[in-house]
């Protein structure tokens, strides 16, 4: 059984559509302005809902966007008015499912809600798989104070690595993937949900260390055993005693030192320089690159044992473009958090600008997305950021795919929308994918329209 919310302010349709479809075995809710589908929306579950465009209070698209922000869930029909293309445009791009103009058959709206069932279904199922993730992400919001904001598969697995390993104590970790995927973030939630957490987590930049300070810096030395020792010195493993340390960039040790480090972890002991005696160290070592590590052992820079030692355990992060699904999580998460960080007005966003930043392939991951909002919060004046506020990464360009061809007018919404994507697939040359991210529209919602209209590719 469907739940349904019809928002129109004519009683007459309302009673209309209501009657038809509880028939049908559709529980059907209906509203006559905006402020009372939202009370209805906050406490009832909703799967569709038929909006008209005309509207008191707001008219009908800034409630789709309200409704696609706050339950994304939701699939929205909208009624638009007779020929109304700018209407069309705006509902498909803010995630309409579907559109009718008025008067239209209730049979026809009938099939609609048929069609969209089949996602609603998938998205119950999808919800329940959430809430067992939850659960996880919710042990680590506890104990760690920070998040890891994404529910994609990919994340999802790295969240359930990092768990597993946090339990194994002492064993070693490695952790691959691009500059800004969030390697250190995960590094310190595995130390976090370790039985180690009362103790240091040490994070070291391999790349930085000069040849001449490694054997100082990691194992400490005596005052006086060198020129400038002229204190007594703990180095990182001391320090780190207990906890984790983590080697950032370790590709870049020196040959020399690899093999020392490997000393270290194997028999678990340090000297520190001009020292008499070894002092046991009990840490957990979690390395990290965003380097080729092949190419690394190759070149004969990375000593295979080391390697052999790091890798015990790997985890690979995997870039944003291949999980695009974290994007708006991530969007809301960043706006949320750095406006307050920030001191500024910004509220939320567009809905349309999580379609535009899921067409972007960000090369610098998660930490380019973070420093591309917070300079679109510095930028912003208004409390809702656009698309606009983002133009200097040059997304835009697909508008031109919406203009009517000029010798016709076309009165029929739904021809207009097939003209469109029927152009759109054009341009891409037929893949899919391609056209989906070029309207703007997730690959889903372009199968359920090649399905309405029943175009092959
Ligand atoms: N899934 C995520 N949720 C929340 N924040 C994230 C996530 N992934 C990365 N970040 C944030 O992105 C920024 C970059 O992450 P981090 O420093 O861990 O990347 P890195 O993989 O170590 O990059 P590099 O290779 O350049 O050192 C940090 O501010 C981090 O908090
Ligand atoms: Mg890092």
């Amino acid at each position: 059984m469907l739940n349904i919310l019809v928002l129109d302010d004519e009683k007459v349709f309302r009673d209309e559509i209501t009657e038809f479809l509880e028939n049908d075995n559709f529980k059907v809710f209906s509203a006559e302005k905006p402020s009372e589908a939202f009370s209805i929306l906050e406490i009832n579950e909703i799967d569709v809902m038929i909006l008209d465009l005309r509207l008191p209070e707001m008219d009908g698209i800034q409630v789709l966007q309200k409704v696609r922000q706050a339950w994304p869930d939701i699939e929205v029909i909208m009624i638009t008015g007779h020929g109304d293309m700018d209407a069309v445009i705006q509902a498909m791009r803010n995630g309409a499912v579907e559109f009718f103009p008025k008067p239209f058959r209730l049979l026809d709206m009938k099939a609609a809600i048929q069609r969209t069932k089949r996602f609603i279904n998938l998205n119950h199922r999808l919800k329940e798989i959430k809430q067992s993730y939850n659960f996880l992400s919710k042990e680590l919001r506890e104990n760690v104070g920070y998040e890891i904001i994404g529910n994609s598969n990919a994340i999802r697995q790295v969240v359930d690595l990092m768990s597993r390993v946090a339990k194994a104590d002492s064993t070693s970790v490695l952790i691959t993937g691009e500059s800004g995927t969030g390697k250190e973030l995960v590094a310190r939630g595995i130390h976090f949900l370790s039985n180690r957490n009362s103790a240091y987590f040490h994070a070291v930049n391999c790349s930085a260390i000069p040849d001449t300070l490694f054997e100082s810096e990691f194992f400490g030395h005596k005052k006086g055993s060198f020129t400038g020792a002229t204190e007594d010195k703990e180095g990182w493993f001391e320090i780190a005693h207990g906890g984790t340390l983590f080697l950032d960039e370790v590709v870049e040790i020196q040959p020399n030192m690899q093999s020392k480090l490997l000393r270290v972890l194997e028999e678990r002991k340090i000297r520190r320089i001009g020292a008499a005696n070894d002092i046991p160290v009990d840490v957990r070592i979690i390395a990290a690159t965003n380097q080729n590590i092949k190419k690394f052992l190759e070149e004969g820079k990375l000593r295979n044992d080391l390697y052999f030692r790091l890798n015990s355990f790997e985890i690979n992060i995997p870039p944003l473009r291949e999980r695009r699904e974290d994007i708006p999580e991530l969007l809301n998460y960043y706006v949320k958090i750095l406006s307050t960080k920030l001191n500024r007005k910004v509220k939320g966003f567009e809905a349309s600008l999580i379609r535009r930043l899921q067409s972007y392939d960000f090369p610098g991951n998660v930490r380019e997305l973070r420093n591309m909002v917070e300079r679109a919060i510095i930028l912003s004046d208004n409390e809702t950021l656009t698309i606009k506020d983002f133009a200097f990464m040059g997304i835009s360009d697909m508008e031109e795919l919406f203009l009517p061809e000029p010798e016709l007018e076309i009165f029929d919404l739904d021809e207009i929308e097939k003209r469109v994507i029927l152009k759109a697939l054009e341009r891409s040359g037929y893949k899919k994918t391609e056209a989906a991210q070029l309207l703007n529209i997730t690959r889903q919602a372009l199968d359920r329209r090649l399905e309405k209209y029943d175009i092959d590719v």
